[in-house]
């Protein structure tokens, strides 16, 4: 794979997502692996669970590629924005353990990827956030409803409309991390620990825990099809085109509203 570094050990993979140059952001080549992946997983009866991370200390997932989304018309948004949902459930729903070992920045579809994971451990330096606002659109792989969903509607919606970053104790007092640790050796260290319990479980009890918890929550829901739409309608409008071509050129954007 080209975006990922692959480890297996004691029937626990590990994944770390690794794109450096672009903080490890989710382009479409990555997210096609990232669905290989979660294929493999579903279906190798000797793989157990999983533990997601990022390459390097800088960076969990810093978000959707947002030089290919600059380009997208409302109809690939669309699309991009169920599959990319589409993805994310199948992590949700995996019946198997998902570990997020969070290691930096995990903005936008970053923290969407993480909310996905069953469980999220973070490092002291992790940042959290959905700064699409920044950009004049809004999260598109579940970050609405997951983000909701963990923190709770008054916090949900202060950090999607003012797009600001947490650190990761404020994220673990929000509840969107369960532990934060010094380093990255101690986060991978935390992240086998709670795997290898887990892993030694029944495995037809930890499928039936996630499937039941999962089950209070209806994907099918009136929330992601109006995330869908909505975020693509954001991508056909100035403010779009504004937001990602100021991050491109390295300034502050100019919203008008149009
Ligand atoms: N997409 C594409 N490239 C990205 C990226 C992203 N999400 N995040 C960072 N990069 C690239 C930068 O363009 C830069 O590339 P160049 O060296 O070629 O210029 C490189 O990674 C390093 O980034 P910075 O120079 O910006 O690093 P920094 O330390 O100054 O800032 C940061 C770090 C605060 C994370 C900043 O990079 C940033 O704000 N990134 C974007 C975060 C974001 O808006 N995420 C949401 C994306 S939209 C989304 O995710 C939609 C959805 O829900 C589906």
């Amino acid at each position: 794979m080209k975006n990922f570094q692959i480890q297996y050990s004691s029937k626990v993979l590990t994944v770390t997502v690794s794109r450096p140059k672009a903080l490890n952001a989710l382009n479409a080549e990555l997210l096609e692996e990232l669905n290989d992946i979660i294929q493999e997983l579903y279906q190798n009866n000797d793989t157990r669970g999983l533990i997601i991370t990022g390459d390097g200390d800088k960076a969990f997932v810093a978000g959707a590629d947002i030089k290919e989304l600059a380009v997208l018309d409302r109809e690939q948004a669309l699309a991009l924005a169920r599959s990319g949902q589409n993805l994310f459930k199948r992590i949700e729903d995996c019946p198997k353990p998902i570990i997020a070992a969070i290691n930096g920045y995990a903005l936008g579809g970053g923290c969407e990827l993480a909310m996905a994971c069953h469980i999220r451990i973070a490092t002291e330096n992790a940042k959290f956030g959905q700064p699409e606002i920044n950009l004049g659109i809004m999260p598109g792989y579940g970050g609405t409803q997951r983000l909701t969903q963990i923190v709770g509607r008054g916090k949900a919606l202060e950090l999607m409309l003012t797009g600001d970053q947490i650190s990761a104790n404020e994220a673990k007092a929000l509840g969107l991390v369960n532990h934060v640790v010094s380093g990255k050796d101690e986060l991978m260290a935390l992240a086998n620990a709670i795997m290898n319990k887990i892993v030694n479980k029944s495995p037809l009890a930890v499928a039936s825990i996630i499937k039941t918890v999962n089950a209070g929550f209806d994907f099918e829901r009136a929330g992601y099809t109006a995330e869908a739409e909505n975020f693509s309608a954001c991508t056909d409008t100035n403010d779009f085109r504004e937001g990602t071509k100021s991050f491109i050129e390295k300034r502050q954007p100019t919203f008008t509203g149009r």
